[in-house]
């Protein structure tokens, strides 16, 4: 009914554990496939002991036989991504052209404009997004301005890379030199470093939209892996507070370079609680002690910053939102904690409430900082979760608190993760995973 391939895709504000969920369904796919973002988006898979924390590289790199594609609609930092194809070589993960291939298309994130990202951000102080630095509003605005931008067919070409520098860097250095004062760029030393970048990399540059349609006509299964989560995304989200990219099942196509109608079976991954990195409205945030306790027991601080992730309850009414525009066919309900001894009780947002009106329907354009939140409180289970297996050996107040979110979201929880290992997953009424 829904065609072999799976969309995993996040339907919070990022970090919701799609890495985990993505290695979960890897295995019964060919193809693995990013499709937005750059190396602002962490996933992190820990397989035994190890733990990875992928930025830019696919998360079914861990997998044996499965391709994994840096789609076109990706920001693509050749940098980190050699970083990181070096550094899961070193722990004995084979990458090359067998099991990893670039889009030409995809815009290269240069250094001038992670400067631009950070110096931009400092100039703006209080009324800044909180980006994670690493160029990626920059680099896509490129993307949309055209005259300006590098895409990673180009690193091939010296003479072509040549030419690109010799254009952009002058303007790049007057621009950031003009607003910031900022040291100039030497397009020399550019053109010598991204040239080595685009000689390493060459053997895995393809033109992807070719590879994943005749994949498709061969059936050959493809999961899309997304970045970031819905409420980032730049059409859909809390703009401005959003990443500079569509980050939802609606940006697949376009950043894949693939029909709409082959998404397949959509997996919409949530947390227990919800977490929210850098700035903007988040209604259900715990500025507190409880707060505190989530970030703590859910480790929630940025895998690609580092930085302490503002933590706070499930928030229905943004969730239902999500799911309904990224049509989720299940969710994967990740980081089920229990109340530790010290929560009495997990809330979940069931509506909003704006100038004494009561509102279920999320809206992206509703002036979220305002809204206050109408609560439903569940009894905490204390109990430690982390051995269950099957959906029965989990407390009875978990399990309650797992069937008021399908109901408020409507839809079925088809995976629980009750801990970071591969193991540490129960199956519980997945459409698409269970069918393995
Ligand atoms: P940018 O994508 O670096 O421009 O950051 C814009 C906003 O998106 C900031 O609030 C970031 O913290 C947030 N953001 C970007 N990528 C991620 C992610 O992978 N997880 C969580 N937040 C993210």
């Amino acid at each position: 009914m829904h065609g072999t391939n799976v969309t995993v895709i996040g339907l919070q504000w990022g970090d919701e554990g799609k890495g985990k969920v993505v290695d979960a369904v890897a295995h019964r796919c060919r193809y693995v496939v990013r499709y937005c973002g750059g190396a602002n988006a962490g996933h992190t898979v820990t397989i035994g002991q190890e733990r990875y924390a992928l930025h830019l590289i696919p998360s079914g790199i861990l997998t044996d036989g499965v391709v994994n594609v840096v789609g076109n609609g990706v920001v693509f930092d050749p940098a980190v991504a050699l970083e990181e194809i070096d550094e899961l070589t070193r722990r004995g993960v084979k990458v090359g052209p067998h099991n990893l291939a670039v889009s030409g298309c995809a815009h290269v994130v240069m250094p001038y404009h992670k400067v631009a990202d950070r110096l931009a951000e400092q100039r703006l102080g209080n009324g800044k997004i909180g980006t994670t630095a690493r160029g990626i509003g920059p680099c896509y605005a490129d993307k949309a301005m055209r005259s300006l931008a590098i895409r990673v067919c180009d690193l091939l070409d010296e003479s072509v890379l040549a030419e690109r520098l010799r254009q952009i860097v002058p303007i790049k250095n007057e621009t950031l030199a003009g607003l910031y004062g900022a040291e100039p760029f030497d397009a020399e030393r550019l053109r010598r470093e991204y040239a080595e970048y685009g000689r390493r990399l060459a053997p895995m540059v393809r033109d992807t939209g070719g590879l994943l349609r005749e994949a498709i006509a061969a059936g050959e299964p493809i999961c899309f892996e997304g970045g970031q989560g819905c409420m980032l995304d730049i059409d859909h989200g809390t703009f401005p507070f959003v990443t500079s990219s569509s980050v939802t099942a609606c940006g697949v196509p376009a950043g894949a370079g693939v029909p709409p109608k082959v998404l397949g079976y959509v997996i919409g991954v949530v947390k227990c609680y919800t977490s929210r990195v850098g700035l903007g409205p988040f209604p259900t945030e715990q500025d507190n002690e409880v707060g505190e306790l989530l970030r703590r027991r859910g480790r929630e601080y940025g895998t690609t910053t580092g930085r302490p992730r503002r933590c706070g309850w499930f928030d229905a009414v943004a969730v239902r939102y999500a799911a309904d525009l990224s049509g989720a066919d299940e969710l994967a309900l990740m980081l089920l904690l229990d109340g530790e001894g010290q929560l009495e009780r997990f809330r979940i947002c069931v509506a909003y409430e704006l100038d004494g009106r009561r509102i279920e329907k999320f809206d992206p354009s509703l002036p979220l900082e305002r809204v206050s939140c109408v609560y439903e409180d569940h009894p905490a289970w204390h109990e430690p979760i982390g051995q269950a297996r099957r959906f029965e050996e989990l407390p009875v107040e978990a399990r309650e608190y797992v069937g008021r979110i399908e109901q408020l979201t409507c839809r079925p929880v088809g995976l629980i993760s009750v801990g970071l290992g591969r193991d540490q997953t129960i199956i519980h009424r997945s459409g698409w995973i269970e069918s393995a």
